[in-house]
């Protein structure tokens, strides 16, 4: 969860490793602190506090601080204990001389904790963390790594850790089971976080670091170890490719926003390589050795979470439509619980945004151990669902930090779409579709920016907005491709306006639900002519009928529906297939207007955060 960043080098630690936290709050920001090695003092401070990372710089400002040039930081998404100042990270042993900065989870840390207390230590706060480093403190003989590696062999769960101590006071040591780590080289400089976005403002040298992997940093040099302390010759640094302007907000109020209107520009990105006119298709080299096994699949299973999940919805509608390969979509969180029936002719694919959630990334290591083929699509490059699975399609949208997610979402189902064309072309779909279809995507950038550019769709919204923000419960209706559209919309709504809402199949509503609708619940139906446009019709006059208040999604050449709803927003036409793309752009700036209107904050939402690195 979280975000955790160190530094050793030439430039004053605080600045920089503030800088990164900044940079990462989006991950977990429910207190912050930092730690660093006082030159003159020659002695480790920590400064911490609940709250975001504007409370822990304000708490920066008051004190004076020494000298230093290396150090580390945390923002924090608890599991264990409150967010209070002093659960708040990083955490030090019973001397003061060892601190650490952790993101995961520590399972077993009870039964640690009590074999630490027997041996007298003293414990500060609630946390799983703190009992690894006293661990350390306890297998400390001399050896900093050695008593790292000693201490992280007896952990179970998740971590990702960086860790200080004025024993060594030019080394930070980095180690990482579970969550993601990368270090970053600059001339003289290191620098170690969770994620890229912490460390472009230094270098674009990166290393990823492995699962079981120990290092050790310091300003001119690196040593990757594996858990038994045998150095790995792994230690190479890539070139990546992301800027600093791609994750500033760049003008916008929000990164929402940005990125809600930033889709033209990077569903582009996600489609031009790939289109393949010779063959009426659509070229997806990232999978080219296992396009084969998706062909032959007895049956496909997408797995992911949230946001990612409602994509793979509209993901098994298309591939057994273009295909008439079976598809079974699991939530990650409990396709690894239920035995998952896979066969050597199964093919997993695992749809994350992050290629970090915790949850996600254990339903793919199931289907490995059951010897499934498996395929990502993840938006993060290098993160560790597209490294670990047999190969992938990225979305290529560019950072996302909006804890909502919005363009990874249209992204995934853009891939989704390519991804059933150039099966389906294998199999029942002819040349002219194929053609007719990548007319139909290279119209999509388009047709998003009359969206994003008209005044009538903006005046309906702020109006929705203006009568409903006050409203306790929301409705979201759609069927067929829309459906999973309902559910994403609602769930944009629930996280960042806390407005509580629900996703139905319209249909559905007569089965139940109908007996909520009176005048205080709005109804927002996603009602495009499409195949089953007549039925969805029905379904509006049904809850006119018990006076609920009526929004629809429509096409623009609908000149009839505005005649029995309350409110109307038109998008432009396109194929049922693709509509998605654009029915769900509305429903975004919905739930961003709305959260706006109430004052609440729209980037880091209450209990949430971006990448869900715990299970
Ligand atoms: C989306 O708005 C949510 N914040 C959340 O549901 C998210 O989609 C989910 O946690 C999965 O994340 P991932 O795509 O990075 O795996
Ligand atoms: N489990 C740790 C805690 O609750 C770390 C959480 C995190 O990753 O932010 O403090």
């Amino acid at each position: 969860m979280c975000g955790i960043v160190g530094y050793i080098g030439n430039q004053n630690v605080i600045g920089v490793i503030l800088e990164g936290l900044k940079r990462l709050e989006y991950r977990g920001y429910d207190s912050s602190g930092i730690s660093f090695y006082c030159e003159n003092d020659k002695k480790i401070e920590v400064i911490k506090k609940s709250g975001k990372i504007k409370d822990l710089v304000n708490e920066i400002d008051k004190r004076k601080l020494c000298k230093s040039h290396i150090g580390i930081a945390h923002t924090r998404w608890a599991t264990h204990g409150e967010p209070t100042d002093i659960n708040a990270h990083p955490h030090t042993d019973c001397t003061g001389n060892i601190a650490l900065v952790h993101n995961g989870i520590i399972e077993n840390y009870r039964t640690l904790k009590s074999f630490l207390l027997d041996k007298g230590h003293r414990f500060k706060s609630e946390t799983d963390t703190e009992v690894l480093v006293h661990l350390i403190e306890h297998f400390y003989k001399n050896d900093l790594l050695e008593a790292v590696k000693k201490s992280l062999k007896m952990v179970e769960g998740t971590y990702g850790i960086l860790l200080l101590s004025s024993y060594e006071p030019d080394t930070i040591i980095a180690a990482r089971k579970g969550s993601p780590l990368i270090i970053g080289k600059a001339d003289g400089q290191m620098i170690a976080a969770s994620d890229a976005s912490a460390i472009v403002s230094l270098t674009n040298q990166i290393l990823y670091m492995q699962d079981n992997d120990i290092a050790r940093i310091k300003k001119e040099s690196i040593e990757i170890y594996n858990i038994e302390l045998e150095k790995t010759s792994d230690s190479d640094f890539e070139q990546i490719d992301l800027t600093i302007s791609q994750i500033e907000k760049g003008g916008y109020s929000h990164f929402m926003e940005k990125e809600i209107f930033e889709q033209p520009e990077a569903l582009t990105n996600t489609f031009i390589g790939r289109i393949d006119f010779e063959n009426g298709t659509f070229r997806l080299n990232g999978i080219k050795e296992k396009f084969k096994d998706l062909l032959n699949a007895d049956r496909i299973i997408i797995t992911a979470c949230g946001t990612s999940w409602h994509s793979a919805l509209i993901g098994k509608y298309l591939i057994e439509k273009y295909t008439n390969i079976p598809v079974e979509v699991d939530y990650a969180s409990e396709f690894r619980y239920k035995n998952p029936i896979i066969t050597e002719k199964t093919v997993v694919i695992l749809v994350s945004q992050s290629g970090e959630t915790a949850d996600t990334l254990a339903a793919l290591r199931e289907s490995k151990n059951k010897g499934a083929t498996t395929i990502g699509i993840c938006n993060v490059v290098g993160s560790t669902i597209a490294r670990e699975t047999d190969c992938g399609i990225y979305t290529h949208v560019g950072p996302e930090i909006g804890v909502a997610s919005t363009k990874a979402f249209t992204a995934q189902v853009l891939v989704f779409f390519m991804l059933s064309v150039a099966l389906g072309r294998k199999k029942y779909l002819t040349f002219e579709d194929g053609i007719k279809f990548i007319k139909e995507i290279q119209s999509v950038p388009e047709k998003i920016k009359r969206i994003l550019g008209s005044q009538n769709v903006f005046k309906s919204l702020d109006s929705i907005v203006e009568t409903n923000y006050i409203k306790n419960n929301f409705l979201y209706l759609g069927r067929g491709i829309n459906f999973p559209v309902a559910l994403e919309g609602a769930l944009k709504l629930k996280e960042i306006s806390y407005i509580h809402a629900e996703g139905y199949p319209a249909a559905e509503m007569k089965h139940g639900p109908i007996a909520l609708i009176d005048e205080n619940m709005p109804v927002l139906f996603i009602s495009l002519k499409d195949s089953i446009y007549d039925k969805i019709i029905n379904n509006i006059k049904e809850i006119k009928a018990r006076k609920g208040y009526v929004i629809t999604i429509a096409s623009e050449d609908d000149t009839e529906i505005s005649k029995i709803v309350d409110k109307v927003i038109y998008i432009p036409k396109i194929i049922e297939d693709l509509s998605p793309l654009l029915s769900v752009i509305p429903l975004q700036l919905l739930a961003y207007k709305t959260a706006v209107k109430k004052g609440l904050d729209v980037d880091m939402p209450r209990n949430l955060a971006k990448s869900v690195t715990v299970e």
